[in-house]
This record gives structure tokens, sequence and C-alpha cells, in this order.
């Protein structure tokens, strides 16, 4: 059995578990990192930022550059496919406060696709390492690359690029073995994983699949990766976290998920504010209450409601012992006044 609480570490940042909460689009909210750092994960990451949201300063995209105070170690990932305007986009996520700036050359949504970005910079393995060169040269935090396997499927086409973007300056690599046309379809094949990990000397993380200790443990034995990174199992169900890394597996009471549920809510609020907040949140009602733990017809009351205020009030009637539990989770978190910290210069706002 490995210990998935011995540390490791990407240049000078150090992870004190080998589990890392994937970046999702439209999930990794600062609740959702948050979260996924008290239950075990050692590195969390942002969601894929677009470098050309950040050049032309667009509101809803700095937002993205929000670092809470613990959720550190922290990688926002960026997503471009211009060396120049993502080397400005990565020295504002240094300055942003991160710990390590992750790029995306894995996203095979056909809208970032088309820009020359993600998926697409599987096939141009020249224009990628200029990307990660230019990058860093550009910050002193270390440079990770998500990768897919390639853009077609039974393509090898990463064992090609991961060893030329290490090359360029990438101080780890993460693969999630699937090609973009599979999207998430079939399974994660972890023997390109181990074939990555043997081609380079820097650290990879495997995605893809994850959903169980017996899965981290097989899949870091058989690949010799660093670390494996955990997305859809955690939707919902941050105590899977815990399970991976401790073996503690063990069914949360009705409690204790609605606790978590009103605090993620509480957060997102924070963060989005209530309107963004309320459409955001809908996804995860079927999450939490889902896998048999509440009935359904109680999601779909909860996802018809949009004052989030009263979401809150029929969670707490379906287990009312919950307030006592969230009152718990509330006191042992840094003061939300606090841990908020938007290093960034005023300047990034446009000048103001
Ligand atoms: C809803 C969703 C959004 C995702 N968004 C991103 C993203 O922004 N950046 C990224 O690198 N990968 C993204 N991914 C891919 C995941 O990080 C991960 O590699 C993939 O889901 C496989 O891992 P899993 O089987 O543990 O979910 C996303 C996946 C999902 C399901």
């Amino acid at each position: 059995m490995l210990d998935l609480r011995q540390p490791w570490s990407i240049g000078p940042v150090e992870i004190p578990t080998r589990l890392v909460l994937a970046p999702m689009a439209g999930v990794s909210v600062q609740a959702f990192r948050r979260q996924g750092r008290r239950f075990g994960a050692g590195l969390v990451c942002s969601e894929m930022v677009s470098c050309a949201g950040i050049e032309h300063r667009n509101e809803r995209t700095l937002g993205y550059l929000r670092v809470a105070a613990d959720e550190h170690p922290l990688a926002i990932q960026l997503f471009g496919s211009e060396p120049g305007s993502m080397a400005e986009a990565a020295r504002m996520v240094e300055a942003a406060g991160a710990d390590l700036v992750d790029l995306n050359f894995g996203c095979p949504v056909r809208k970032v696709t088309k820009t020359g970005a993600g998926a697409t910079l599987l096939d141009d393995p020249d224009h990628a390492a200029r990307i990660v060169s230019a990058i860093a040269a550009a910050v002193d935090i270390p440079v990770s690359v998500k990768l897919r396997r390639g853009l077609r499927n039974g393509s090898r086409d990463c064992l090609v690029v991961g060893p030329r973007l290490v090359e360029a300056g990438a101080a780890s690599l993460t693969l999630h073995p699937r090609s973009a046309q599979q999207m998430y379809t079939g399974t994660a094949d972890h023997a390109l994983t181990a074939e990555l990990v043997s081609l380079v000397d820097v650290p990879v993380v495997a995605s893809g699949d994850i959903v169980s200790r017996a899965k981290a443990q097989a899949v870091l034995a058989t690949t010799g990766a660093a670390a494996v990174m955990v997305g859809r199992a955690a939707q919902g169900n941050p105590w899977v976290l815990e399970e991976i890394v401790d073996g503690a597996g063990r069914e949360p009471s009705r409690e204790e998920i609605v606790a978590e549920l009103v605090l993620f809510v509480r957060e997102t609020v924070r963060e989005l504010g209530e309107r963004r907040a309320s459409g955001f949140l809908k996804k995860f009602y079927g999450w939490y209450l889902g896998r048999g733990r509440f009935p359904r017809p109680f999601k779909q009351e909860l996802v018809q409601l949009e004052a989030l205020d009263e979401v809150e009030q029929r969670l707490f009637a379906a287990a009312p012992g919950a307030a006592e539990v969230l009152r718990g989770l509330e006191a042992e978190l840094p003061d939300a006044e606090d841990d908020v910290v938007l290093d960034l210069p005023i300047s990034i706002y446009g000048g103001g």
C-alpha cells in the first residue's frame, strides 16, 4: 500500500498529499477547492481561465484569479494559444498569489479548440513548446501542463509532446489518457501514463477514472505517477477524497451532507453573488443529494427554487441536526473577511 500522505513537490512547491483535485469548468469554484483541501487534496486547481479574457480585463475572468488564504497550494489554469498573451496572463496568475500556473493543453470542447487552444496544441508540439518556454521565462512559479493523449482515438501524441514541454520548462505534467475525440467515453488508458512517466524526469499526475482508493493505489503502483487527480468522483462527494487518501471509507450522515452543501451554497454566494450562484448551484443539488442519499423529488424541489435562503430552509428541514454540524464547520474556517486575498495590482482592473 502506498502512503498517499507522503509529501512530494513540483519545483519548490511542496504538496502534502498525493491527491490532486481536478480543474473542472463550471465546478472548481473556491468553495470546491477549499473543501477539497479540507478533505485531503494536497493540491487544488482553478478551472481553466481564458488568457484572452485576462488580456481584455474581462471582469468575470478576473474574478477567477481570486485566491483564498486556505487553498494553498493552488494552481491557476490558463488556456490560450498565443505565447505572448499567455505569458502576460501567467504574470497575473503569479501576482494573484497562485503557487503554480497550469496550462490547459487538453480541453476537447470546440469553442476552445477552434481558437488553437486546448487539445489542438497536442497536434503542434513546436507551438506548444513555444508557449511553455515563453511562460517559464515570464514567471518564477513552476509551470505545469495538463494533456490528453492526443486529438484522435488511439493517438500517442502525448508521448511526443510531453517530453518537449519538459525540455521547454514544464516542471510537471498531468495526463488524462483519453483522446479529445473520446471526450469522456471509454476508459482512461493509464498504460500510456506509465510510458510518459518513463520518458520524463518531472512528476507526472495521473488523471482519469480515479474513483476509489483501490483504483488510486493501482494507478500509482502501475504507472509510477507522483500523484492521482480526482475529478467527477468528487462532485458532491468530498468524502471520496478522504477515502482515497486515508482509506477511511464511510458514508456521510444526512446531517453532514446537508451541512457541507449549505456551506458550499454560502461560500459560492460570497464568491459569485446570489444571482449567478443560484443557477450555478443547481447541478450540485443532484450531486450531493443523489447516490440514494435523499429521495429524488427532494432534489427536483430545490432546483425549482430561485431564492437560496429557501433552499437552505428546505435542506435544514430535511436534516434538522445539520445546523449544529454546520456551526462546527464554520467555526473551523478562517474568517471569511480575511481569507479572500485579491493581491493584484490595481491596474489590472483597467486602471483606477
Ligand atoms: C465538468 C468538467 C469540466 C472540466 N473542466 C476542465 C478544465 O477546465 N480544465 C482541465 O484541464 N480539465 C477539465 N476537465 C477534465 C478533468 O480535469 C479530468 O481530467 C477528467 O474529468 C478526468 O478525470 P475524472 O475521471 O476523475 O473525472 C473537466 C472535466 C469535467 C467533467
